[in-house]
């Protein structure tokens, strides 16, 4: 089957920008106490929960899957973008990273312990939103947790230009209680969520609210697990 545009838009404007994008945000994490602190979250209730394997879907250079590791997760990178792939690679040699879209995922059922999606599900339309989640849920095992963060708002951004680069890059804003639906949806059960106002960033000053939301598989003990 053909792929679908919005994806090969979507790695070749990253593939474009990678160096200058791994360059703007490699250390982001520092400056970023409430990304921190959702992290560290997930990373505790995944060893609390009895632990295993991780992915950081959509990855990018590897700086949530590095800090993850830091924690002390068993965690590899899944990424569209094989120009980010291999500055992760490059700038995390200890790590794992593969190639692959969160919309079709290539994992073994059940095997996950935790997914993180950090800033990706943004590139997704909303119609594939409800099969990424549903993939996100078969790939985690029951109990299994998911963490995400992403920009708030109702329009779509459009980016045709970056660092000085064409390229052709939608940023689609969404509403915590939308994305939560879906989740609910997909067969997720909703544990946190945290709305936070715009922060300075590596490239200016956010414009919009930013919602964390955490979400686990049900366990086995659930009707829906
Ligand atoms: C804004 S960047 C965030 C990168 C990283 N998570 C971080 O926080 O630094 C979005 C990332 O999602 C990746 N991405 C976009 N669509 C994807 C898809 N369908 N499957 C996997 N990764 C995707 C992009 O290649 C890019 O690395």
């Amino acid at each position: 089957m053909a792929e679908p545009a919005f994806l090969h838009e979507t790695r070749a404007s990253y593939d474009a920008v990678a160096t200058e994008f791994a360059e703007q945000f490699t250390d982001e994490l520092a400056s970023k106490p409430f990304d921190r602190a959702v992290l560290a979250a997930f990373a505790e209730l995944v060893v609390r929960d009895g632990n295993g394997p991780v992915a950081d879907i959509g990855c990018g250079t590897g700086m949530v899957t590095a800090h993850l590791a830091g924690l002390g997760l068993d965690v590899f990178g899944v990424d569209l973008s094989p120009g980010l792939l291999a500055l992760a690679r490059r700038n995390h040699p200890g790590l794992r990273f593969e190639e692959g879209s969160m919309t079709a995922l290539t994992l073994p059922e059940g095997g996950l312990a935790g997914i993180t999606a950090w800033y990706s599900i943004i590139h997704v339309p909303d119609d594939l939103l409800p099969a990424t989640f549903a993939g996100f849920r078969r790939a985690l095992a029951p109990g299994g947790h998911l963490a995400m963060v992403f920009q708030v708002g109702d329009e779509p951004v459009v980016r045709t230009e970056a660092f000085g680069k064409s390229i052709s890059l939608t940023f689609r804003r969404r509403r915590p209680e939308q994305v939560a639906a879906v989740l609910t949806d997909a067969g997720f059960e909703l544990r946190a969520q945290l709305l936070r106002e715009p922060e300075p960033y590596a490239g200016g000053t956010e414009t919009t609210q930013q919602a964390y939301l955490m979400a686990r598989r049900p366990p086995l003990d659930r009707p829906d697990a």
